[in-house]
């Protein structure tokens, strides 16, 4: 096999910047998880998607994860605005999509409609509990949505990581000048700690290349920046990865948190940017306790690997073993948790915070010294 097929059968290109928008008058300002989705309807990160969704296809993504022509879909991608700003607007009529002063899009307005966020929420986070982080963004954002075919028409579609954000058709260049005919794509909002290492090395011993894809759009405020991160993410590939095996690129959208619906989508969307396979590990794109450690490996078997197009590689929770004198899982290790090493995301923070170096069985040294030093000029909420 050579790249997979983009979702929809072909890749999306809604960027044209000599679209001519003088004559359009009306805005909507985008907040920031809606300029990313902006970004990435139009890149084809979010093919077939070719615009923000109007209600038929609200409605099947959120009962029955399909778009209404029955291709597979998770989340739903829409554009909120308040009820002040939807009495402004009506079908037919273009609108610009404007963040701090720059116009971005076009959107060509099919409909308004209203949500029943409530709904939204249960089906797609599986709860209704407002201090889940994207149950809660959820509700802050507008009541009715704006649905309508996008067009791109900023110069650019690079946000702050310019040499590192390829849009789908460059990461497949990409894959393709490297030859290679299989690739596994990597999520995470976090440093890349041994775990992570771990298992993306035992996916790349069956696969051509790695696709280590950080999501860098909003995320809660208490996760690692981005900056930060993708500083940690040079060093350790610098010191510990094959070069011609892996390939650093941005994701530049936003953290839903919606763990097993938010797996589908993240894999949808690496196979737009050419993956065959995906990883999928524990209590992926999860927050709290709201999901179980592998609900979000159980939601692929509601989907044949034919309709979704791209493979998942599901691993078991991994941690170093003092016994085994290496990183395991359950699935190979005969021993009991005193022997294993392995730290929640939370005290790690508190770790870092506190000047504190995670054992090296659970970071890498020079990992650590970046995220230690980064976090101590910047001051971050993780610090606190
Ligand atoms: S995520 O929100 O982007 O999923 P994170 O960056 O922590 O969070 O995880 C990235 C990927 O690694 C996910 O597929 C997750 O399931 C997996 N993962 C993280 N930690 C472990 C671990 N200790 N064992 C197995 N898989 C893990």
């Amino acid at each position: 096999m050579s790249q997979s097929i983009p979702h929809g059968g072909k890749l999306i290109n809604r960027i044209n910047p000599d679209y001519d928008y003088s004559s359009i008058h009306l805005e909507i300002q985008l907040d920031s998880i809606a300029l990313s989705d902006l970004k990435l309807i139009a890149n084809g990160g979010y093919s077939p998607l070719v615009g923000f969704m109007g209600e038929d296809d609200y409605l099947q993504v959120v009962q029955n994860m399909r778009l209404a022509n029955g291709d597979v879909w998770s989340i739903p991608i829409t554009l909120p605005v308040s009820e002040e700003q939807a009495k402004q607007l009506k079908a037919g009529e273009e609108v610009k999509l404007v963040k701090e002063g720059t116009v971005y899009g076009v959107l060509q307005i099919k409909e308004l409609f209203a949500p029943d966020k409530q709904v939204e929420a249960e089906k797609v986070y599986r709860t209704t509990d407002l201090n889940h982080p994207g149950v809660k963004k959820l509700m802050e954002r507008g009541p009715v949505y704006v649905a309508g075919p996008i067009i791109y028409v900023e110069q650019t579609t690079k946000g702050v990581f310019p040499t590192f954000e390829l849009d789908p058709i460059e990461t497949r260049q990409v894959f393709e000048e490297r030859g290679w005919r299989s690739v596994v794509g990597f999520q995470t909002r976090n440093p890349v700690h041994r775990a992570h290492e771990y298992i993306q090395k035992a996916a790349l011993e069956t696969v051509d290349g790695l696709f280590l894809n950080p999501l860098v759009g909003e995320t809660k405020a208490d996760d690692i920046p981005a900056d930060l991160r993708m500083k940690s993410y040079q060093v350790l590939l610098e010191n510990y990865y094959p070069k011609d095996r892996v390939h650093l690129s941005v994701f530049p959208a936003a953290m839903r948190y919606a763990g097993p619906r938010e797996a589908i989508f993240h894999a949808l969307v690496r196979k737009n940017y050419g993956c065959t396979h995906f990883i999928v590990g524990r209590d992926h794109a999860g927050v709290g306790n709201y999901y179980g450690t592998y609900d979000a490996q159980k939601i692929f078997e509601e989907f044949t690997i034919d309709e979704l197009g791209i493979t998942p590689l599901y691993f078991e929770n991994s941690f170093f073993c003092t016994k085994c004198e290496g990183m395991a899982s359950n699935k190979t290790c005969p021993h009991d948790g005193s022997h294993h090493v392995s730290l929640s995301g939370t005290k790690v923070r508190q770790m870092l915070s506190e000047g504190i170096v995670p054992p090296r069985e659970f970071s890498r040294p020079e990992v650590v010294k970046v995220l230690i030093e980064g976090l101590k000029s910047a001051a971050h909420p993780a610090l606190k």
